[in-house]
């Protein structure tokens, strides 16, 4: 029988909550067709308060033959959110080229969208994971003096803007063939005239996929005003971030919307992981959604090969979404987190 090795890092707050939750549905869909050989690791917040890091200096290296990284959430009140996502999170999707952050964002029956006539919302946000603004190259000058200043470098690499562009059409090839970049050239003139540049070049490889360019100011405003014009949206690693925290907000609760750092040629291990954080407000309480972390682990089954089984899990979460009995608070129910996966997992039993 195929076997898996996933890491399993259930980080911090809730994370500890529903990732337990996702390894019971996972589980589930397996159902005697392959199996999932799970090894956890408490890097965490946690960790950091008892021995000064994130991981061991080796971590990396623990988890590198891993086939996948299932995570739940890093960071927590006591440590500041870039010690942890610098210490944890980063040298992750970095090291083992993750250059790939994938959303889907898509209206689900019994979900109610914050907008008045949402329409039909099904589109992916791919997000540029490895480079871009967020890069560790400047510093300060003249620190503490009336004279400070401060420079942070964006970085920005014909192989990476082609990468994640080419993953952005070959993935609406398989969908409704339209690719929307995001860019701010009239503003930021070197490096995102460079962004469209590749983009333009990048569009006359598929002539089969319409492409089309919004600067990030208007297209934030078109996904809350027109969500249904999109199919998939490409972005650098700031633009994406914000239209994949974005994107799941105009289709409801955070709690659901999972997400996938991806390494699409499997030279390493990818990592799946919700898209919401540790939420320290609810963390202990055993209210959290478990559903964006379930959900993300149908991600990784279909990353993994496991299609059948990942539809499997989909489809679940649109049943239990429609028929509304076990849902959690976020979304107007009475049901803990345990209840909750729980009904997943049996729906999932059932139709597996
Ligand atoms: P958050 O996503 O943790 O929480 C935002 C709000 O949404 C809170 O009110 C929370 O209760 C609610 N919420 C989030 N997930 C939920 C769920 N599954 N079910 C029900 N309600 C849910 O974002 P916040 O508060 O900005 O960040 C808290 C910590 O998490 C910070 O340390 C931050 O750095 C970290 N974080 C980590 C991420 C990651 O691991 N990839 C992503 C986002 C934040
Ligand atoms: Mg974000």
């Amino acid at each position: 029988m195929r076997t898996y090795r996933i890491a399993v890092i259930p980080g911090d707050g809730i994370g500890n909550e529903v990732l337990p939750e996702g390894q019971k549905v996972l589980e589930a869909s397996a159902g005697g067709r392959f199996r999932l050989d799970w090894q956890q690791f408490d890097w965490s917040c946690e960790r950091f308060a008892k021995t000064g890091a994130m991981m061991p200096k080796d971590g990396l290296d623990q988890i590198r033959d891993f086939d996948a990284i299932y995570l739940g959430a890093v960071g927590f009140p006591g440590v500041p959110d870039h010690v942890s996502l610098w210490g944890l999170l980063i040298p992750i999707r970095r090291n083992f080229h993750q250059y790939i952050n994938l959303r889907p964002v898509k209206l689900l029956k019994g979900v109610d969208s914050p907008l008045k006539s949402p329409g039909d919302i099904d589109f992916y946000v791919v997000r540029e994971n490895n480079e871009g603004e967020y890069s560790n190259i400047g510093g300060r000058l003249y620190e503490g003096s009336e004279a400070e200043l401060c420079m942070q470098q964006s970085i920005f690499s014909r192989r990476g803007c082609d990468r994640v562009m080419k993953y952005a059409f070959e993935l609406a090839k398989t969908r409704k063939k339209h690719v929307t970049s995001a860019t701010k050239s009239n503003g930021i003139s070197h490096t995102m005239p460079y962004w469209d540049e590749r983009f333009a070049a990048m569009t006359k490889q598929y002539p089969d996929v319409k492409a089309d360019v919004y600067h990030i100011d208007i297209l934030t405003a078109h996904f809350v005003r027109n969500p249904h014009w999109f199919d998939v949206v490409v972005g650098s690693n700031l633009f994406g971030d914000i239209l994949s925290d974005l994107g799941p907000a105009v289709v409801g609760s955070i709690g659901i919307a999972p997400g996938a750092n991806i390494n699409p040629e499997k030279e390493y291990p990818s990592m799946f992981e919700p898209v919401h954080g540790s939420a320290p407000d609810i963390a202990g309480k055993g209210i959290a959604n478990p559903i964006g972390q379930i959900w993300s682990g149908a991600m990784m089954l279909r990353h993994l090969g496991e299609e059948e089984a990942a539809q499997t899990i989909e489809r679940a979460i649109e049943t239990v979404l429609a028929d509304g009995k076990s849902l959690t608070r976020d979304l107007g129910g009475k049901a803990n987190t345990k209840e909750l996966g729980d009904a997943l997992a049996s729906i999932v039993r059932e139709t597996t």
